[in-house]
């Protein structure tokens, strides 16, 4: 692999009581063992899992926040900010998940006041986009992602890219049990990496994470890993599995 996989979780919100969260935790933690390729391991689970999650991790597996609030402080009811999880030491926080941005009304400028927050606190985030099936039907997958990157990273120093990832997830492929096939992902990611040099540089380019998500399992993860520019993946409902979780963590 030309970058250091990234295999992460988002749980969503999944599972529902504190047992639960821990039991997933642990089972996910004891599946990682020697023989696990080398590779980052993050979980995106619900803030108030943060904390107990973060116990029972550790070494390649670390715990990371499902979404921020992008103001500081002060009168936003509900919010989390950036300060209040790297208080509690998470690194990783997701932002521009479709489901944010279809359910939530969450847009480009708002997620990439998101981005910038996390950033500007040291922390780093992984920026989900993709098409949704209509646009995907109408060969426009490219164009926008290409929209969605340099709306989510308008203002990103180049500097900060060694804490951003990229996750590539077509609306069409999340949840229904359709993954794209490795060649339309890799072909949807070698596109993101040009978009990536257009704004920034080659160099730079090659050297940021993008993780496909859609309906990855333990069948699909070993041909999309074996592709150039799939540098990992972003899983939902196989992430509340530990014995499916724990097979694509030791993908082959
Ligand atoms: O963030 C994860 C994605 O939404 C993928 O979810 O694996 O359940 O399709 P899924």
């Amino acid at each position: 692999h030309a970058r250091k996989p990234l295999i992460s979780g988002n749980w969503k919100l999944n599972p529902q009581t504190k047992e639960e969260a821990l039991t997933l935790a642990r089972g996910i933690a004891s599946a990682i063992t020697d023989s696990t390729p080398d590779v980052d391991v993050a979980l995106f689970v619900p803030y108030v899992f943060i904390e107990s999650t973060m116990s029972v991790v550790g070494g390649k597996l670390s715990v990371g926040a499902e979404g921020v609030c992008p103001h500081s402080n002060g009168a936003y009811t509900g919010g989390i900010s950036t300060s209040m999880i790297k208080s509690i030491g998470v690194d990783w926080v997701l932002a521009g998940h479709s489901e944010r941005r279809e359910i939530f009304g969450e847009t480009d400028y708002y997620i990439n006041a998101q981005c910038l927050k996390i950033l500007d606190e040291g922390m780093s985030v992984m920026l989900c986009i993709g098409e949704s099936l209509a646009e995907f039907e109408a060969d426009l997958a490219g164009s926008v992602c290409a929209t969605q990157l340099k709306k989510g990273l308008k203002g990103v120093r180049k500097e900060d890219l060694d804490r951003v990832a990229i996750a590539y997830e077509p609306v069409w492929a999340i949840g229904t049990g359709k993954v794209a096939t490795p060649e339309i992902a890799q072909s949807v990611h070698a596109k993101c990496r040009d978009i990536l040099a257009g704004m920034y540089d080659r160099e730079t380019a090659n050297m940021i994470r993008i993780l496909y998500g859609g309906s990855v399992t333990p069948d699909s993860i070993d041909d999309l890993m074996a592709m150039p520019d799939i540098d990992g993946a972003l899983v939902g409902g196989a992430s509340l599995d530990i014995n499916k979780f724990g097979r694509i963590v030791n993908f082959n």
